[in-house]
């Protein structure tokens, strides 16, 4: 049999990075107590109005063909949305609607670049962004963070980076895994670098909703900078509705068309009563919004205390979105090392930081997806663990 290079360019992308997670899946499917820590799925319910216009939306006959760029009232609710958000006009004519974040990272992608092209990406990054710069074959380019700077990128870090092949940039803020949320400041500065360059700009804010205290901004929000930026987003996560499969990306009036062609190659539509739900999602307040938001804080202010006066987790308190990564260096092993032992002598299943990239090294991600009781249970045998792994060590 012979393929497309595309398949083999994504061998070994995806599933490996999941193997303490497909893991602790099975132990708890076999009925072991196991505490899932290790996906980033919402817990708490979705808004009831948004569940109420999908089930009345369906049954009312909206299941025909959507048009291709998304449902006239949906893509008017995303650009008012946005509108609302960046305080400048978003017309309908810059939205594409996508089915959720990964499908619109995807046709960004695939319009922007190709073989021979860069992808400049701050590491660590989300699971699938490898995958998604190699799908459209040009070069995944990780840009350093350190943990000290909280994984912040700096437009310093960027332009080191560059090259003259350098296409795009695919910024994630708040950040999957680490939780950093860029400053206006920073923005800036990094689109400072991106004109210089005149590179694309790729912002995934699946979790802009996810704000602790640090507010969100995104460069497509910036006048000087939103011409070369595509927002990518979706109600997965600030509405607890990843199944849904309901987002978007916004771009330059001149981008969207060619997103369409792309999208129209691949989907040619969505489900109109999913499309409906969405405009209810983003047209009205929903409490249940707010309460995931202040839930996540909670938790990460819980997970964090937990290891107060640690001397072998370091755990910094995230700034947005629903993780945090523990430092766990001094037990000098890899994340992914003590992920495995953590499941299978404490039955806590985590992400190994180094799923999200080299930057990612040495720390374990913690979904913040249980109550606090749970998490703090967690919490108490990841630390138990940890510190006798550094008196082994000492
Ligand atoms: C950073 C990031 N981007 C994209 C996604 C996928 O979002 P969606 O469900 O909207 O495709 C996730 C999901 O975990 C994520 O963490």
């Amino acid at each position: 049999m012979k393929f497309a290079p595309i398949s083999d360019r994504l061998t070994g992308l995806g599933a490996a990075k999941w193997a303490v997670h497909v893991e602790g899946l099975r132990r708890a499917s076999l009925g072991e107590p196991v505490i899932l820590l290790s996906i980033g799925e919402p817990d708490l319910p979705p808004p009831a109005s948004v569940l109420d216009k999908a089930t009345s939306s369906l049954r009312a006959g909206r299941t025909r063909y959507a048009a291709g760029q998304g449902e006239p009232e949906t893509l008017l609710a995303i650009a008012d949305h946005l509108t609302r958000r960046s305080g400048f006009r978003v017309t309908p004519e810059q939205v594409l609607f996508t089915a959720g974040t990964q499908n619109g990272l995807c046709t960004a992608l695939l319009t922007l670049v190709q073989a021979g092209d860069e992808v400049l990406v701050p590491d660590p990054y989300y699971a699938t962004y490898e995958g998604l710069v190699a799908a459209s074959g040009a070069t995944f380019v990780p840009v350093p963070t350190l943990p000290e700077d909280n994984f912040h990128v700096t437009a310093r870090a960027i332009e080191n980076a560059i090259t003259s092949r350098t296409k795009v940039l695919l910024l994630n803020t708040p950040s999957n895994p680490t939780g950093a949320v860029l400053s206006v400041s920073e923005i800036d500065a990094i689109g400072d670098v991106c004109e210089r360059h005149d590179l694309w700009i790729i912002c995934d804010e699946v979790y802009a909703d996810m704000t602790y205290d640090a507010p969100f901004c995104s460069p497509f929000d910036r006048p000087h900078l939103r011409d070369r930026t595509l927002a990518v987003s979706s109600i997965s996560k600030s509405h607890a509705l990843p199944g849904f499969r309901a987002g978007w990306v916004a771009s330059h009036p001149d981008v969207t068309p060619r997103l369409i062609l792309v999208a129209e190659a691949m989907l040619f539509g969505s489900q109109p009563f999913i499309e409906d739900a969405l405009a209810v999602a983003l047209n009205e307040k929903h409490p249940e919004v707010e309460r995931l938001r202040l839930a996540f804080r909670e938790r990460a202010e819980t997970l964090i205390k937990s290891f107060e006066g640690s001397k072998a987790i370091t755990a910094r308190m995230p700034e947005g979105g629903m993780f945090v990564m523990l430092d766990i260096r001094k037990t000098k092993l890899t994340g992914e090392q003590f992920a495995w032992q953590l499941l299978k002598q404490e039955n806590v299943s985590v992400m190994p930081g180094e799923s999200f990239g080299n930057g990612g090294a040495g720390h374990i991600r913690i979904a913040l997806t249980v109550d606090s009781a749970i998490l703090r249970d967690a919490c108490a045998r990841i630390r138990s663990l940890a510190e006798k792994l550094v008196a082994a060590v000492n």
